[in-house]
């Protein structure tokens, strides 16, 4: 079993999809953390039963407080890996330092073509051929990290703002679950090899 937290800032409907793939899985996802108290994901969490912790990132003293928080939080749930699903602040180096290559993001664009707040937006006002998604590792930078994983799709160029954007939720809603239970699988099957390991030092 290993457990995952998620941030997120807003709507939350990855965060919901994350869930959901998670029942009936030996992984759990232990809280969700934000920065917004009248998100919708907090409304989602309340519903699906997901402890809560919202912390705020208005000001530098105000993300150094909550970043120390929060670290204390994600320890007391023994988090092994962290999902940024729609989180829309920058974490600190001390922070991603603090849980490195465990923590996830994932992008409505095929970076680095787009990164930041309007990638969708920006995705769909450029003219090219293939939009898509990014799944990757949290770095220093905005969108920059190492990427696990891109899902491309062609669009037909008559297709509305509102019908792109649905193509990209569906495909972050089919992705990013499945990439999660895939990290989630190969750290559990570090512990086992870390405790197989232990004991065969007393034998
Ligand atoms: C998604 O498009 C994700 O790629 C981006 O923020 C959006 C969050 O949507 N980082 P939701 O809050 O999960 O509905």
């Amino acid at each position: 079993m290993a457990n995952l937290a998620v941030f997120a800032s807003g709507n939350g409907s990855n965060f919901e999809a994350i869930v959901h793939a998670l029942q009936n899985t030996p992984h759990r996802v232990v809280c969700l953390i934000s920065d917004q108290p009248k998100a919708f994901a907090l409304d989602r969490a309340k519903r699906l039963g997901i402890p809560v912790h919202v912390f705020r990132f208005r000001t530098p003293a105000e993300r150094e407080t909550s970043e120390k928080g929060i670290l204390e939080v994600l320890k007391n749930y023994k988090t092994d890996l962290i999902a940024l699903a729609g989180f829309m602040r920058v974490l600190s180096p001390l922070f991603v330092d603090a849980y490195p290559k465990r923590i996830v993001n994932i992008h409505p664009s095929l970076l680095p073509k787009y990164p930041g707040v309007h990638g969708i937006r920006d995705s769909f006002l450029s003219r090219d051929p293939e939009l898509g998604i990014t799944i990757h590792y949290v770095d220093y930078g905005v969108d920059s990290g190492p990427i696990i994983l891109q899902r491309s799709f062609k669009r037909a160029g008559t297709e509305s703002l509102e019908e792109i954007e649905e193509r990209i939720h569906r495909l972050e809603h089919e992705e990013y679950p499945r990439v999660l239970l895939q990290l989630l699988d190969s750290l559990e099957q570090d512990f086992h090899k870390e405790s197989f390991k232990g004991k065969g030092v007393h034998t």
